[in-house]
This record gives structure tokens, sequence and C-alpha cells, in this order.
């Protein structure tokens, strides 16, 4: 098979997971296979100022969901009731992550590049430009773990629904508070 057609392949196969056959850790050589892969995706500025933190603590797991679950309610708080009701229940879709053995969450520190170039004439637009190129960055080392899992039979989801918790989930991983966040993508063994 050519490099196209087993990439092919791997796309076509490439599905989000969001069940994961419980308590089946995933072994280190496939913990290590992912980042490996991952190691290689491209970077805005050419920088490779990013990380993967791996998370497999399961207590750590649930505090991130219920950080989301709370964020989530608080919110729903400040809406109308239909609204509200909506809202919690597309928000149900952000921490089924809690099941899975491992989290892989690509971040990086919140830089501010444009604003200490331009400092007071830096408008919203370009502040928000150089955010982007981070958040666009970490996506791609996102979507290069999804198929490093997929390479390896594993179910993985990207997932930027749990990120509406923000700075909170940087506290409970114990990150910098500067750290952005890219995703969180639950890898572990394919149920069916
Ligand atoms: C930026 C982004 C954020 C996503 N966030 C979530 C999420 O929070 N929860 C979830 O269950 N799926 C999430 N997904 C997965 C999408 O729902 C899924 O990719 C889409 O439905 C297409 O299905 P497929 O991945 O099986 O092809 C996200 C996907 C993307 C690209």
């Amino acid at each position: 098979m050519s490099d196209y057609e087993s990439l092919k392949s791997l796309c076509e196969r490439r599905r989000s997971y969001r069940q994961f056959i419980p308590d089946d850790a995933l072994s280190a050589d496939e913990v290590q296979k992912i980042l490996d892969l991952a190691a290689h995706s491209p970077f805005a500025s050419g920088r490779k100022n990013w990380k993967i933190a791996v998370v497999t603590d399961k207590a750590v797991i649930s505090a991130l969901a219920r950080q989301v679950r709370e964020d989530a309610q608080a919110l729903a708080q400040k809406m109308e009731e239909e609204p509200a009701g909506f809202f919690l229940n597309y928000a149900r879709s952000f921490t089924f992550f809690e099941d899975a053995p491992a989290l892989f969450i690509p971040y990086c520190r919140e830089s501010a590049t444009m604003k200490s170039l331009l400092r007071e004439s830096a408008t919203q637009d370009i502040l928000q430009w150089d955010r982007d190129n981070l958040t666009k960055s970490l996506s791609c080392v996102a979507m290069l773990i999804l198929l490093a899992a997929e390479s390896l039979n594993l179910g993985a989801c990207y997932m930027t629904g749990p990120l509406l918790a923000g700075k909170s989930l940087n506290r409970v991983l114990s990150l910098p508070e500067n750290t952005l966040l890219g995703a969180i993508v639950p890898v572990g063994h394919k149920k069916d």
C-alpha cells in the first residue's frame, strides 16, 4: 500500500470514540508511541513551545469532569430555563472523558508576542490573531494524537467542550495560570 493509501485508510477508519473498556489502562508503549508521533506536529512561529500532559490518575480525571460540570451549571444559571436545559443536555458531551483511562492534553504557555512588540497599539484583532496561532497549533497536535491513537487501534475523541471551564482546569492539573489548553483527548481501548 502506498503512503497515501495507508493514510487514507487510517483517516477513513478514524471516528470519535466515547466509550472505552473500563479499567483497561494504556500500556507505556502505547502512550509513548502517541507522544512520539505527535512530536512531529507543525507549530506557528516554528517554536516547539508546546507539551502534552498525559493524565492517567483517576482522581485527577474525575476532578476535571467535576469542574466542567460545575462551570456548565454556573453558565446555565445565567440562562432562561429552556436554553439552560438545552445547554446542560449538550454539556453532557463535555464530560464523558471521565471513563477514559488516559487523557492527552496538548498545552502551551500563553505568550503575548504581539502585545510586547506593539505595546499600547496592539488591537484586539491582532491579539486574537496571536492567540489563535497558539490554539490552531495545539489543534494540529491534537489531530496527530487522534491519528496516532487510531493507528494503534485505540479509541479517541477531540474535545474542546470541557475547555469552557477555562483556567480552573489549569489548577486541577497543577499547571501555571497562564497555560493554554488546546483540547482534552481521551484515549482508551475501544469498547466495540
Ligand atoms: C474542535 C472540536 C471540538 C470537539 N469537542 C467535542 C466535545 O467537547 N465533546 C464531544 O463529544 N465531541 C467533541 N468533538 C468531536 C465531534 O463531535 C466529532 O468530531 C464530530 O461529530 C464528527 O464525528 P467523527 O469524529 O466521528 O468523524 C469535537 C470536535 C472538534 C473538531
